[in-house]
């Protein structure tokens, strides 16, 4: 495992458990020459073809546009000739565009640098291997650190940029594109996949042939948004769960992003990933660096499955931080659906009380519990407790909480303003906006300029002075609008361009001091649901609020793709009442809690308006989730079947480490009459172990499991599901 330099071939090789990476430098190019299953040797460099005419300029200038239009690069760059998509765009204050990158020095260390002011993977000396490849343009005195890592037991690496303006040239020079990174290959008719969705329907799976062309996703909204996931995959044809050559992308980032690849006239495929371009210029005067977000890259020689788990254990292993990432989370009661902003202290209380009864752990109070809150027109920025609801305030609230064994959890929304609100009368100018022009709304707010630091101060102020009035053990910090009108007081004219990614680093700086300063608060980040469910946030928050969509059914297709990325552990997810707000669908409240037991599990209803038999059924979801959780926090999640796929029922998988329990749901979305058992092939089995199903006395041989498949009955009516618990036999 690590990173070696070939002096002889000029290659730098990256390898972890079963793939390799592979690059080398003619004259002077960097160059993509391998990604895959893991190479014994060091002789991938033929693979970028600069022995093949058009040849390197410095064997043939003649042909130089072509070169450079066709070669595979590691960091392609705008201006100079390759006419495909690129990493680095600059302008001079000339107004050129030129830049042209050439190998200067390299360096390869244990370990791994933290990237200032961002999120991104950790790891130590004993775990991972850093690569430093410096590049430079010496005409405008600019150089580029390519920063890799590979991890000891993964199959991942992480890849980085730092821009330099060395001021030997340049007094100043713009960067108007700083991607993250880029993958050339040939294309083996691969198929794209990504991530889409909308407001309560995120990140929804989507498939399709790679068409000769760009293509892709994006957000230019300021958050990662409900509208896309900064992830793309190529798939070699007919990839499943199982088989099949799956490259991944995925960006630790929480802002505008492009995910995009390229189709070109050779039939070679360009990846890149980084932040968007759009609305981005950013003045690098000399002496000064600029720092890109990270971009995560997986090789899967076995199907998506493979890439899941590498990525869930990526995450697990060196992105989540703080106390929380490897404890059980208490079962909460959030208020949301069950009070909206109709609640007082006794109310809640009362709420409280009925779920405490039924064995939940932590009561949440979400929106409407400061200034003049009345509903969702008014108030963001007051972060003063509304004492007319709350006489005595949150310190009484959490107490009264406690005495009844129940932790408290407060919701925020830091990052905004309503125009109705003491802050705005008062400051006016702290809300994004063009000068003459005014901002739009959204849900009746706007969004605070974080970039200026009196602002971010009074954010901190307020968020310090909440968390340290009452007991609070847990926060969620909502988000709901996306940024339009990017407009700060602060910036000069020159700087505005920076607004959007400045905006993500105060977000990020917020929530670094949040975790400093309360390292056992338990932090859920949330945007309107799951806008800005990244791997960004979750450096900060190891749990992340999946979507304001709870109806169990819809939350089939919205919980796989977003398990297709993250672990199951930071996916919020909520038993909520029937008829579900967000369709009006009835489902059985085992359903449902066997779909919200695949994520957090907690409760957003109000318990003392449930049925009886609903009520009954409580403490037995709470002890399937305490006796489930450390296999569901810590195994490997295998996808079986896919309801968005075959429209009539969904099963997913989690196994154990030592492959001794399994746990598979199955949800039976429509019933139909006249139908066999399903048959389901199971995964992650010991195929020479014998497995015991729970509850029955039927023994599975491990291999049967696997080849065969676990019989699910048909079961009556529609929305039905099971858990099946699988136990390996001892000898
Ligand atoms: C959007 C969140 O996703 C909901 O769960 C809830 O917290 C509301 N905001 C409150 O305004």
């Amino acid at each position: 495992m690590g990173i070696l330099y070939d002096e002889k071939n000029r290659l730098f090789k990256l390898d972890t458990p079963h793939t390799s990476y592979c690059m080398g430098t003619r004259d002077g190019y960097l160059l993509h020459c391998y990604y895959g299953p893991r190479l014994r040797g060091t002789d991938a460099a033929y693979l970028a073809r600069t022995d093949e005419p058009p040849y390197t300029p410095a064997r043939s200038a003649r042909d130089k546009l072509s070169f450079l239009d066709a070669a595979p690069f590691e960091y392609p760059t705008g201006g100079v000739g390759d006419f495909r998509t690129h990493c680095l765009e600059i302008r001079t204050t000339a107004g050129h565009n030129a830049v042209e990158l050439s190998y200067r020095r390299h360096s390869i260390q244990k370990g791994k640098r933290p990237l200032p002011g961002l999120p991104a993977t950790f790891g130590s000396a004993h775990d991972c291997t850093s690569l430093t490849v410096t590049l430079a343009d010496d005409v405008l005195g600019l150089e580029v650190d390519l920063e890799y890592t590979v991890f000891e037991d993964l199959d991942a690496l992480t890849r980085s940029a730092v821009i330099r303006n060395t001021g030997a040239k340049e007094p100043v020079i713009y960067l108007t594109k700083v991607l993250s990174a880029c993958l050339d290959m040939d294309d083996r008719d691969f198929e794209l996949l990504t991530l889409h969705g909308s407001w309560a329907r995120e990140r929804v799976i989507q498939r399709q042939r790679l068409a000769v062309g760009r293509q892709g996703v994006f957000s230019e909204r300021g958050e990662t948004s409900h509208q896309a996931q900064p992830f793309l995959a190529l798939l070699t044809p007919g990839t499943t769960q199982t088989q099949g050559q799956v490259y991944a992308m995925h960006l630790v980032w929480s802002g505008n992003f492009e995910a995009q690849a390229e189709v070109d006239q050779h039939g070679q495929v360009r990846s890149v990933l980084g932040v968007s371009p759009y609305d981005f210029c950013w003045k690098l005067s000399a002496g000064e660096s600029f720092q890109a977000p990270e971009a995560v890259l997986v090789y899967s020689h076995h199907g998506l499955g493979g890439m899941t788990r590498t990525l869930h254990d990526l995450y697990r292993g060196h992105l989540l931080r703080g106390e929380w990432k490897d404890k059980k989370r208490p079962v909460l009661l959030n208020s949301w659906e069950g009070a909206y902003f109709d609640f007082d202290t006794e109310k809640l209380l009362a709420m409280a009380r009925s779920g405490a009864a039924l064995g939940m752990e932590m009561f949440v109070l979400d929106d409407g519990w400061f200034g003049d809150r009345r509903d969702d027109n008014r108030a963001l920025g007051d972060w003063y407790v509304n004492e007319e609801k709350l006489p005595g305030g949150l310190k009484r609230l959490a107490d009264e909480l406690n005495a009844m064994g129940m932790k408290f959890g407060l919701w925020m929304e830091p990052e905004m303003i309503s125009p109705d609100s003491d802050l705005y009368r008062a400051h006016p100018d702290w809300a994004l906006q063009v000068p003459g022009r005014p901002a739009g709304l959204c849900r009746n707010q706007y969004v605070l300029d974080l970039t200026r630091r009196e602002v971010l101060e009074y954010v901190w102020d307020r968020i310090e002075a909440i968390l340290t009035c009452a007991n609070i053990e847990y926060v969620k910090w909502d988000m709901n609008r996306q940024l339009s009108d990017l407009g700060s007081t602060g910036l000069p004219g020159d700087r505005q361009g920076e607004l959007s990614y400045r905006y993500v680093l105060a977000v990020y700086e917020l929530q670094e001091r949040f975790c400093t300063r309360f390292p056992n608060v338990l932090l859920e980040n949330c945007s309107g649901g799951g806008a800005r469910y990244d791997p960004g946030m979750l450096y900060y928050s190891p749990q992340i609020w999946c979507s304001d969509d709870t109806d169990a059914v819809e939350r089939l297709a919205i919980q796989e793709g977003t398990a297709l990325v993250y672990p199951l552990a930071t996916m919020g997810a909520h038993v909520s009442a029937c008829p579900n707000h967000a369709v009006g669908r009835t489902t059985p409240m085992d359903t449902r809690g066997h779909v919200a037991l695949a994520g957090t599990f907690g409760y957003e209803l109000d318990p003392r308006k449930l049925t009886e038999e609903e009520r009954s059924q409580i403490p037995g979801q709470i002890a399937l989730y305490h006796r489930f959780n450390a296999l569901l926090r810590t195994g490997g999640y295998y996808r079986l079947a896919s309801y968005r796929e075959n429209h009539a029922f969904d099963c997913w998988q989690v196994v154990s480490r030592d492959r001794r329990t399994a746990l598979v749901t199955y949800v039976q979305v429509l019933a139909a009459a006249n139908r066999r058992s399903r048959r389901v092939l199971l995964q992650g089995l010991d195929p020479a172990a014998s497995y015991r199903l729970e509850g029955t006395d039927r023994i599975f041989g491990g291999d049967t499991l696997l080849y065969g498949g676990l019989p699910l009955e048909p079961l009556w009516g529609d929305f039905r599901s099971r858990l099946l618990v699988l136990r390996m036999q001892e000898d």
